[in-house]
């Protein structure tokens, strides 16, 4: 369901300029020296931000991007970041489409891509949209570091299973997987907007780690 589109978004977003970028370029390569970590984890498609903003809590040492190309999802995502959640060293946002990712990001670069609820473009004509659609898998698969994954979880079981084929048929291999994740509490992983919705309605949540075979 997309959201409503916010007045106060773009204002909000050019303010902050400093925290979540629009087109960062320079960055490319300085990710972890910006965020002062040797783990970076990149969440594609953040939503308002909890999930990011709770594991960048959680785990202080870690490095966490959140991508968001939806202005107001955008925009809320990066308020709550600077209102509610203190430490901001750990975590950016990119406002933009993520199909610039090798704009942003060196090969190598990134350690943990996570890939929640994903829009699930379920016509076949729009499959090519998908986040976990091979034109990204390629991206991913060189922006991943040797022992890098990918980590996915979404409520449709259609895009799941043909998540699961795409990543086969790219040099990834399934090293996870869960057709009901939440039955055990995994307090590991935070849960985010749409996945509470989904667990409130006891519907199962899919669940994949899948890793770039690299021989070198
Ligand atoms: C269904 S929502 C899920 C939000 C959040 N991850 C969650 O689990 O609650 C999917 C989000 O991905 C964003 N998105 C989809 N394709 C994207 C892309 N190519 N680049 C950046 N964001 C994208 C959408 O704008 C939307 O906010």
């Amino acid at each position: 369901m997309r959201m409503r589109k916010k007045k106060w978004a773009d204002p909000y977003l050019q303010d902050h300029d400093d925290f979540c970028f629009s087109n960062p370029i320079d960055l490319k390569g300085k990710w972890k020296t910006l965020l002062n970590t040797k783990e970076l984890h990149v969440e594609i498609g953040c939503g308002k931000g909890d999930y990011f903003n709770e594991m960048a809590l959680a785990y202080p040492n870690t490095g966490w991007v959140a991508i968001e190309k939806d202005h107001s999802a955008a925009a809320v995502a990066c308020k709550k970041s600077i209102e509610e959640y203190e430490n901001l060293q750990n975590k950016r946002m990119i406002v933009n489409d993520a199909s610039n990712l090798m704009d942003w990001f060196e090969e190598g670069e990134i350690d943990v891509i996570h890939l929640n609820f994903s829009d699930p473009w379920p016509k076949k004509y729009t499959h090519k949209r998908r986040l976990s659609s091979e034109k990204f898998l390629k991206m991913y698969y060189a922006l991943l570091s040797k022992n890098g994954y990918i980590q996915m979880k979404t409520d449709n079981k259609d895009l799941f299973e043909s998540s699961v084929l795409y990543f086969l048929e790219n040099q990834f291999q399934i090293t996870d997987i869960s057709v009901d994740y939440r039955r055990n509490k995994h307090e590991e992983d935070a849960i985010t907007e749409y996945e509470r919705r989904f667990m409130d309605l006891n519907q199962p949540i899919y669940f994949l780690i899948a890793k770039p075979i690299k021989n070198k």
